[in-house]
């Protein structure tokens, strides 16, 4: 049995009703800029390993809040578990990032992929999230998470990180039906994933769609959108206070945020390269934002972060009818090793603090 949710701030933004100040939480909130996570890292081995073991990753998730008043949990873990279930065999190479032994080359390759069983091959997420749900005890909602298809698409056909994606894109040029269906398969297994996540405890879950910014608009509808929409259709997500929410984060991909908002998802996540002014203005009322400071603030001193949070909060009202409702607040992506643990306290600090209502 689990506690009722003695902080509901997110989940009430979430759904665009009142709340006391604005709920905050960090994209990579857990990680290499906290010494208690490399500490953790250094006992555990290696990041897979630690995302692997479920008591590990419960650990880690939990580290950020209790040094943070941060308003939601996200589990520890990444988005490329799933084609790692799939077989495609993930690994990662230090200073590198993430890296595929059987990276997606031919039609062939497609035919073979099948959506993974969420217990046998990916049980170990879901028991992380149970445990965490179990040791929150109601302190915060816990997030459950997955890339969008296209973002995994990404990794697993350059089999890696890219910077021009020139075999995705050349797939998608040469052999828009192959690509189609591969999105097709891992969609299926990102709605198998996330509905997973949800039985097991997950009270919110968001979509990373890292690289949805890398194509231009007729590519992006046509690879990207599609399935996102699909993703928000085929969750069935019960009805009123019961509804799990489901946030679709985009890097680069403001200019689609009307279009997003449409596709009946509860939170639209944007980057810093659109203001929350003009996001909210396209959003009309029809999904909650969340965002968008520019991480590099942490870089700032304390002074300038606290200003740059009262301008981030500022222009989302300025968009929204002059009203703070409605607004989860975040980074507009995830953190960086170097990022100093005490900015981050200011940073959340300033969100509740100016936000007051
Ligand atoms: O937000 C959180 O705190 C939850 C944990 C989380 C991680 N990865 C932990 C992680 C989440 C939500 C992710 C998602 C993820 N993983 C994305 C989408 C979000 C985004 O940032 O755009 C992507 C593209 C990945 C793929 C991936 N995994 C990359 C590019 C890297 C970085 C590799 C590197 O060497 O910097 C990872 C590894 C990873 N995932 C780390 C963490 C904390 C670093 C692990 C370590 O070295 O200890």
């Amino acid at each position: 049995m689990t506690s009722p949710l003695r902080n509901d701030r997110f989940l009430r933004a979430l759904r665009r009703e009142p709340v006391d100040c604005t709920p905050v939480w960090l994209m990579r909130q857990a990680g290499r800029y906290l010494p208690e996570y490399r500490a953790t890292r250094a006992r555990a081995g290696s990041f897979l390993g630690m995302a692997k073991n479920p008591e590990v990753a419960c650990e880690v998730t939990l580290q950020p809040l209790e040094r943070f008043d941060l308003d939601a949990a996200i589990l520890f873990s990444d988005i490329l578990t799933v084609p790692d279930a799939m077989g495609l065999g993930l690994y990662f190479v230090d200073g590198e990032g993430p890296k595929f032994k059987h990276p997606i080359r031919d039609v062939a390759a497609v035919d073979k992929l099948a959506v993974p069983d969420m217990e046998s091959e990916l049980g170990y997420v879901m028991d992380a999230v149970r445990l965490i749900r179990r040791e929150l005890d109601g302190k915060v909602p816990l997030i459950g998470f997955s890339g969008s298809p296209w973002t995994l698409a990404c990794y697993m056909i350059e089999g890696g990180g890219s910077k021009d994606f020139a075999r995705i894109k050349a797939m998608a040029l040469n052999e828009p039906q192959a690509l189609h269906k591969l999105l097709n398969v891992v969609t299926d297994a990102v709605i198998a994933y996330l509905s997973a996540q949800r039985a097991a405890g997950a009270q919110a879950l968001q979509v990373f769609d890292t690289w949805g910014g890398v194509l231009g608009p007729a590519m992006y509808r046509e690879f990207s959108l599609r399935y996102l929409n699909r993703i928000a259709a085929e969750l069935k997500r019960g009805e009123g206070a019961d509804r799990t929410p489901l946030i679709l984060f985009g890097k680069g991909t403001g200019q689609y945020v009307s279009e997003l908002a449409a596709s009946g998802a509860e939170g639209i996540g944007v980057d810093w390269t659109i203001s929350l002014e003009d996001a909210a203005r396209a959003a009309a009322g029809k999904a909650a934002l969340q965002g968008n400071l520019d991480p590099t603030t942490l870089y700032g001193s304390p002074d300038a972060i606290t200003r740059e949070v009262g301008k981030v909060l500022e222009s989302y009202a300025a968009g929204n009818n002059g009203s703070l409702e409605g607004h989860v607040f975040n980074l507009g992506h995830g953190m960086s090793p170097d990022m100093n643990p005490d900015h981050v306290a200011v940073l959340v600090d300033a969100v509740h603090r100016l936000s007051r209502r």
